[in-house]
């Protein structure tokens, strides 16, 4: 059985991003997966120090969410990440433990994990998709990262005026139930 995680980096419970989230899991255990979905806002995550002390041990001398958090995307298959963009770039809350990867590539005995799929879903208002998508795409091809993932997907849900946007799209609710369904697949 496939093990997907899903993370949710909005602040807004109930949002846009938790309606992304809450849909892809939906899908994903119609599919037979084995699902679980963590919300960033329930987590505390310290900024990355750039002291390298992890260069020793792969880990990190912060002991706060961030080790759960890797924990689950150690087991995952698959990872699904939804995400409002601020100020044309990916939320500071899903920037923030990305940065708290440092161990994974300063450690060279760092063992990684399987390779993943990934699927990005951003939402925003009017941000370009093709510039959002390019951002996703200097992330998930630097090499540290890249070895970890199997191949990736982004998707990008603009005009989000309203909170609950997505709710009310059916466009776009068929767009995740795509996305999220080539993520469970094998
Ligand atoms: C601080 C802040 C900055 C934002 N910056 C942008 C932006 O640069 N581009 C954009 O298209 N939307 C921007 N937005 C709008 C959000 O990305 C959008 O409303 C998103 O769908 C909110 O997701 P949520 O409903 O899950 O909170 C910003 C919102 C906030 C609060």
């Amino acid at each position: 059985m496939k093990k997907l995680l899903i993370i949710s980096a909005s602040p807004v419970a109930e949002g846009n991003d938790d309606t992304l989230a809450h849909l892809s899991a939906e899908v994903c255990r119609e599919a037979g997966a084995d699902v679980e979905t963590v919300f960033l806002r329930d987590y505390t995550i310290g900024l990355c120090r750039a002291c390298y002390a992890c260069a020793d041990t792969g880990v990190c001398v912060q002991k706060d969410g961030f080790q759960d958090l890797l924990a689950r995307m150690h087991q995952a298959d698959g990872i699904i990440v939804t995400a409002p963009i601020y100020y044309n770039l990916p939320a500071a809350q899903i920037l923030v433990p990305l940065n708290r990867l440092c161990c994974t590539f300063a450690c060279k005995s760092y063992v990684v994990g399987p390779k993943k799929k990934i699927a990005l879903m951003f939402t925003c208002t009017g941000s370009d998709p093709v510039e959002m998508k390019h951002i996703a795409d200097l992330v998930l091809n630097l090499p540290s990262i890249h070895r970890s993932v199997e191949a990736y997907r982004t998707e990008v849900f603009t005009s989000c005026l309203q909170h609950d946007t997505c709710r009310k799209n059916e466009a776009y609710q068929e767009r995740v139930r795509e996305l999220a369904l080539w993520t469970v697949k094998e």
